[in-house]
């Protein structure tokens, strides 16, 4: 029997194989550029900061949306994580964005039976990563994030700016159903949460559906990041 890594392999599946299902897919990179933006991103952020706070019980975060700033330092770092979070679609559906876009919307029309007639031909659209909602969160002593998710996001994008040390982020182990038997031996990871340790100048990409949380942070000063909702934009193509 062998084991095989990918659940693309069940296309392929021949008896005797082994198939890891549902895998999700989680990006790091480090931001080639992130050394020089991290000094003036800490010091923007934590000034607006004071302009507009959003203290909520866990954290504070500053009034969305990034772009409205109409800050250099932050648009060059957008305009890398949106060009980033494209390479990473690209690489894991093995083909460029356009292309990934319309086999998902045939998929659809084939799961729900659209006639043929109906189906909207987005063969000429030109298919883009944006974000639809960016902020940044400060985190102090004794604040945390509770298990949540993103609605309405393909992609949530984080990117770590300033922390004493690692910033923390759990993965939720997103199968529904894993906590409601214990067989007496897990043997597929059931409900082992991921901690990532990330350091500023990191990005990590993750599918807005899966749940994720801040641990507790106990570390001397701010821990900052900044996070993008990123969606699929369709934009016809200009015509002279
Ligand atoms: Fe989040």
């Amino acid at each position: 029997m062998t084991a095989v890594s990918d659940e693309r392999a069940s296309d392929e599946a021949r008896p005797g194989t082994i198939t890891r299902a549902f895998a999700t897919p989680v990006a790091r990179i480090g931001c080639p550029f992130g050394d020089q933006l991290n000094g003036p991103l800490t010091d923007l952020v934590l000034r607006r900061l004071g302009l507009v706070e959003n203290k909520f019980s866990y954290k504070s975060e500053t009034s969305a949306d990034m772009a409205s700033w109409c800050e250099p330092v932050v648009d060059s770092l957008t305009g890398w994580v949106l060009q980033t979070a494209r390479e990473f679609v690209e690489t894991v559906g093995g083909h460029p964005l356009s292309a990934v876009f319309t086999a998902s919307r045939a998929r659809d029309a084939n799961t729900f039976n659209t006639a043929a007639s109906d189906r909207v031909d987005l063969s000429s659209e030109e298919v883009t990563v944006a974000a639809s909602r960016s902020w940044a969160s400060v985190y102090r002593r004794g604040d945390q994030h509770p298990a949540h998710f993103h609605p309405n996001t393909a992609i949530a994008a984080i990117y770590y700016v300033h922390g004493p040390g690692s910033c923390e982020l759990d993965l939720i182990d997103p199968r529904s159903n894993v906590d409601y038997f214990d067989p007496g031996i897990l043997f597929a990871g059931e409900g082992q949460n991921i901690r990532l340790r990330c350091v500023p100048g990191e990005l990590v990409l993750f599918p807005g559906w899966l749940k994720h949380s801040v641990p507790r942070f106990d570390g001397d000063g701010v821990r900052i990041s900044l996070s993008w909702n990123l969606v699929y934009s369709l934009r016809s193509p200009q015509t002279g």
